[in-house]
């Protein structure tokens, strides 16, 4: 079965949601099964998906979930919700209203989180809901034998996510409950003590325990074994206020200007149009759009350095320009 089979040319299919129920303290796990029944393309451990949402405004809300089950599970998809305070629809959506029998579009799975296959070993570490895509990774290690040690961190025992599919892997993971700061610090540093020569180390879970993470790590196994999935964007430092500057459509040859405290997304929405977009903090690629004139001020955690240097693509939820002008391919 190919993915061209199951899914339509957006890359979205219908799916229906057949069970939804707490797996931790303020997490809802959600099993998504395709209308039609058919078996899954396989979904590399760590990918996401994409899950269009109702809003109330009209605007479909679309928010990009990790998937948490184990790649060779063909059937379904899993993905664990977090309940946001500071939510902006997707959370509170899927916590409040939606039941089992809804049907939402779904993309299909996008790996930008990959294991490194010929690693000797993989250092997992996971910060509260950041578990979602070294859950799905620690699985199919666990399936394929190999080397691999999960270090969760989690407030209390009641916020660690499907603690049954954690205990199926053994010793191999390593639950740190209620750790402050410093004992997280010094726990993150015994684990990377122990790495083995060609460990990769893998994390997840809000920015400053990523940064944690990453000082570390870039210490003892180096920087080009480590490897992040944000939930956020890291603010970028500009050091100097935002510039106004023009955005011409190239579609159109319409031109708007973009005032320093408007992104351009914003002031897109501002003339009726409405450009697709999920995180608006640059760390999904719903937004990507080319470049075909002017230099961009990349402020995204999604494009490489090498994509962010060619300057052909733009993340318009929050990148700028530093030309006078650019020209987009809308
Ligand atoms: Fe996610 Fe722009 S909307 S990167």
């Amino acid at each position: 079965m190919t993915l061209d089979t199951i899914l339509p040319k957006n890359g979205r299919a219908s799916f229906r949601v057949l069970r939804k129920w707490p797996v931790a303290s303020e997490i809802v796990g959600v099993e998504l099964v395709p209308l039609d029944g058919a078996s899954l393309p396989v979904a590399p451990a760590g990918s996401h998906i994409e899950i269009v949402l109702p809003s109330t405004d009209g605007k479909p809300l679309i928010r990009h979930y990790s998937l948490c089950n184990s790649p060779s599970e063909r059937d379904s998809y899993l993905v664990a919700i977090k309940r946001e305070p500071t939510s902006r629809g997707g959370s509170a959506y899927i916590h409040e209203v939606l039941t089992p029998g809804h049907v939402v579009e779904v993309s299909e799975p996008r790996d930008q989180f990959p294991l490194v296959e010929d690693a000797s070993h993989h250092l997992l570490f996971a910060g509260g809901i950041g578990i979602t895509p070294l859950l799905s990774m620690a699985q199919k290690l666990h399936l394929e034998d190999r080397p691999f040690k999960l270090v969760y961190f989690a407030r209390t025992l009641d916020h660690v996510a499907f603690p049954n599919r954690l205990e199926n892997l053994g010793r191999t993971v390593q639950l740190q409950i209620g750790y402050s700061p410093e004992d997280t610090e010094e726990s993150i540093k015994a684990a990377l003590a122990s790495a083995g020569s060609n460990t990769h180390v893998y994390v997840c879970g809000p920015a400053p325990f990523i940064s944690t993470v990453e000082r570390l790590s870039n210490e003892t196994v180096g920087p080009d074994r480590f490897h992040c999935e944000h939930f956020g964007a890291a603010p970028v430092a500009t050091g100097s206020a935002d510039k106004e500057f023009e955005v011409e459509l190239a579609k159109s040859g319409k031109i708007i200007r973009i005032k320093p405290h408007q992104t351009i997304i914003q002031a897109l929405e501002e003339t009726g149009l409405r450009p697709e977009i999920s995180c608006e903090q640059g760390v999904c690629g719903t937004c990507l759009t080319r470049v075909l004139a002017g230099e961009p001020d990349h402020r995204d955690s999604y494009l490489s350095a090498a994509e962010k240097a060619a300057g052909k693509q733009i993340l318009i939820c929050v990148s700028r320009s530093k030309s006078e002008r650019i020209v987009l391919d809308i």
